[in-house]
């Protein structure tokens, strides 16, 4: 039997670039799959904590992946049952989510749940080794970046519309450290895949970056 392709379109970017609602709408527009891999980072560590496992303890968190009672409804995230949608955006998750993503075997755990995700008719995948390593056959790859004021900015913003008190500056400091960490990890570091199509949005508004990812996918696929 042939194997059908089933295409997927990839959304890397830095923490902040907008990919998240970005690529939720983009599969909305589409009809198709939508994978936020963020998540599940965050789902672990969230997890992690819950469960005093300790945060560099490789073997332990691998375990706890087998074991991850998870389910994602709509834009809603469900772990053993509980909504935890607002708490694993929160700062704590945020800054540790990407110290446990450069385990070699959490990301492999994590790999072979991301993979299940590509169902027909198409996934829209985010995060930051979409397109270098989960996908590498994405049918069309992009590359969100956007200056660090803005990226700080949205993420107070929306911080703020979750009920979480931050400050800016502390905001920024905490993204810095993440963008070093996810950049500079050995494993899957965050960075632009090849033949991707980069769009720095710090100028443009969702709407204007979810139309034209549109009309690269409708370019490519005519
Ligand atoms: O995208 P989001 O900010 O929710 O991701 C949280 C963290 O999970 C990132 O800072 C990054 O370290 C890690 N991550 C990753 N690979 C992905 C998605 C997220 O390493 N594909």
């Amino acid at each position: 039997m042939i194997k059908k392709y089933i295409p997927v379109i990839t959304i890397d970017g830095p923490t902040a670039s907008g990919k998240g609602t970005v690529a939720q709408l983009v599969a909305s527009k589409l009809g198709f799959h939508y994978l936020d891999s963020g998540a599940l980072y965050r789902l672990v560590t969230l997890s992690a904590i819950n469960n005093n496992v300790q945060l560099d303890n490789e073997l332990e968190l691998v375990i706890l992946i087998k074991k991850l009672n998870y389910n994602f409804l709509g834009k809603e995230v469900y772990l053993n049952g509980v909504n935890v949608t607002t708490l694993i955006r929160n700062e704590k998750v945020s800054n540790n989510a990407s110290k446990i993503a450069k385990f070699k075997n959490i990301r492999k755990e994590l790999f072979k749940i991301q993979v299940k995700f590509r169902k027909f008719p198409g996934l829209v995948a985010d995060g930051r080794d979409m397109g270098t390593t989960v996908f590498p056959d994405a049918f069309l790859k992009i590359f969100l970046t956007a200056d660090i004021k803005q990226r700080t900015k949205r993420r107070y913003k929306q911080l703020m519309q979750k009920g979480f008190s931050v400050s800016m500056s502390d905001l920024l400091i905490n993204l810095i450290k993440r963008d070093i960490r996810d950049k500079t990890r050995n494993l899957s570091p965050l960075k632009c895949p090849e033949q991707a199509h980069l769009l720095n949005t710090s100028k443009m508004n969702i709407n204007q970056v979810v139309n034209q990812i549109l009309d690269w996918y409708k370019y490519k696929k005519n």
